[in-house]
């Protein structure tokens, strides 16, 4: 774990090599300070970047974690409580799945902790690339509202015997349709998109639906409803993120409105008194694609340990289930009869607020060094004269209008203090923007992706699959999905020589 001789070896020999000057500090290994990189290749500040581009750079604690003994134990603790398959039985340390859950880890889900999952045909949750969330809401509503008096927000398809999932995965069907779009999906010099690929000149999109037969409660109908799916985004950097200060967040809106173009949505206030020891009180939602989470400490994350596998600990003492499961389940003769309870016994100790703890406050603690310490891959290859050029097209086809380049963290971070005063790269705004994409189901108005770390993706995860619902196959197609707010990205990359497309995918591909 600790760090690696040879980085400073390649340090060593780029700066050997390094001839080029440049105005801009942020692009040249600092001549002034023959160790050091200038700021932009920190993308998770000086304290939260690793230099690490290998299959584990996604996985990395940061160095003062890595020199400071007890927070490497909280560490390594932590990376187990995310990494262990949840059991049902008691007294393992990893016991209490169920009785319904999502999936049994987080590395299910996040295998590599980051990027995104991989894009697959078929919705099972025993495959381990199958990183999707799924998710039942009503269309019709103007904020797509989930259905939250029977499923709950992450709809589970798994459950402990004799209890029974509120649905059943294999009535769950995923499509993938062809898109064409205005263009017969061409570049304004008439090479096809993704030219060269097995999937020339085609686009993709997602259709899910779920069969009525294949849902436990006989009253909901299916119908009325649609089925969304959304895959992860990444956990490496999530404290630096946290680490930007609501008042920054607040102000980067303001001047979006006040630009008139491209104005972001920020995230509802969220009132985490009692949920978060550090900042209590009321918070924009920053985390997850439709910024329903503001803090990390009650984060998605944070909660994904309790309502991913139904594990309680001290300050979650009770299920994350629907009363209507509850119900459905008291009242299945088949469940009472293996439990040999009755329907009000099932029903009270489903709904008790008053469970026993199945994972320790000292585990959950562990788990929130490891979830705030993991570290943000170094920046690559910036001084290579194409990703230079690849950069000044992705400002002058502006797409830092939403991947805003930097951000500085706050001055006083108390849940990690050293994560203060760090100037970070993550290339978002943390606010959502309509691209008006076809179908895009739950998610229409999503938060910018951050771009740190990305080009890793492929050493890490073994695919470029991309953006809210893995529908992009490649960074091309990914800025090919951009429209709406973000059509005049799309149309200047369109618009550009394949010489200067390829320079600016190498430059997304160095951050
Ligand atoms: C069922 C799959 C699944 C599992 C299991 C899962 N996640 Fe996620 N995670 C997702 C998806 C999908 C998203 C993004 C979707 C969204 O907007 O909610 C996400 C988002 C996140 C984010 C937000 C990142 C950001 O920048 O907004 C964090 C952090 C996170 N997960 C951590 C975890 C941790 C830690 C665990 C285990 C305790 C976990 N997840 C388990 C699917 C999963
Ligand atoms: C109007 C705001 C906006 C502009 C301008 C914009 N983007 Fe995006 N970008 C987004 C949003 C929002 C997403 C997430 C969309 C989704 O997943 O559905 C995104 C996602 C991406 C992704 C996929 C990231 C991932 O891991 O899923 C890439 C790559 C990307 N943008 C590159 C670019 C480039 C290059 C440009 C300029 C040519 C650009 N964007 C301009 C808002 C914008």
């Amino acid at each position: 774990m600790k760090k690696n001789s040879l980085v400073y070896n390649a340090i060593g020999l780029l700066l050997l090599t390094a001839t080029a000057c440049s105005d801009d500090p942020g692009l040249e290994p600092d001549d002034s300070n023959k160790k050091e990189y200038g700021e932009e290749w920190y993308t998770g500040g000086k304290v939260g970047t690793i230099f690490n581009s290998s299959s584990r750079a996604y996985k990395q604690p940061m160095d003062i974690i890595n020199d400071d003994p007890v927070l490497y134990r909280a560490f390594m603790r932590g990376e187990e409580m995310a990494g262990k398959s949840y059991v049902s039985a008691e007294g393992t340390g990893y016991s209490g799945l169920g009785p319904a859950y999502i999936r049994k880890s987080c590395i299910a889900c996040h295998p590599s902790y980051g990027g995104h999952s991989q894009r697959v045909d078929k919705f099972d949750t025993s495959d381990s690339r199958n990183g999707y969330l799924l998710m039942i809401y009503d269309p019709t509503s103007p904020t797509n509202a989930l259905a939250s008096k029977y499923f709950t927000g992450m709809t589970q398809t798994r459950a402990v015997s004799p209890f029974k999932p509120p649905i059943d995965e294999s009535g769950v069907d995923l499509q993938w349709k062809q898109y064409v779009d205005e263009y017969g999906n061409k570049y304004e010099d008439g090479t096809p998109y993704s030219a060269g690929t097995s999937y020339e000149g085609t686009l993709i999109y997602p259709v899910i639906t779920v069969a009525q037969d294949a849902i436990l409660f006989k009253d909901f109908d299916m119908s009325k409803h649609a089925a969304s799916i959304e895959a992860t985004i990444g956990i490496y950097g999530v404290g630096l993120l946290d680490a930007i200060s609501d008042e920054d967040l607040r102000a980067q809106w303001a001047e979006e409105q006040e630009r008139g173009y491209a104005m972001g949505k920020i995230g509802a206030d969220i009132d985490e008194t009692g949920l978060n020891p550090y900042f209590p009180g009321k918070h924009p939602g920053r985390f997850t694609y439709l910024l329903t989470r503001a803090t990390l400490d009650n984060g998605p994350g944070a909660n994904a340990l309790w309502n991913i596998t139904n594990v309680t600990r001290p300050e979650r003492t009770y299920n994350y289930i629907t009363d209507e499961y509850a119900k459905v389940m008291s009242e299945d003769t088949e469940v009472q009869k293996i439990l040999g309870l009755s329907a009000k016994n099932i029903f009270d100790n489903l709904t008790s607020r008053e469970l026993k703890p199945e994972m320790t406050q000292q585990d959950f603690e562990d788990f929130m060094v490891w979830h705030r310490g993991i570290a943000v891959p170094a920046a690559r290859n910036l001084d290579d004269e194409t990703v230079q050029h690849g950069r000044d097209l992705f400002y002058d086809a502006k797409c830092t209008a939403c991947h805003r380049p930097s951000w500085t963290t706050r001055s006083n971070y108390t849940p990690m203090p050293a994560l203060s005063n760090q100037k970070i790269f993550p290339y978002t705004d943390l606010l959502r923007h309509d691209l008006e994409m076809k179908e895009p189901g739950r998610v229409q108005v999503c938060r910018t992706t951050p771009l740190w770390g990305r080009g890793l993706l492929q050493v890490t995860s073994g695919h470029t699959d991309m953006l809210h619902d893995l529908r992009a196959r490649n960074y091309e197609e990914a800025i090919l999905w951009h429209g709406g707010e973000a059509k005049l990205a799309k149309e200047t990359f369109r618009k550009m020589s394949k010489a200067d497309r390829e320079a600016l995918i190498k430059f997304l591909g160095a951050i």
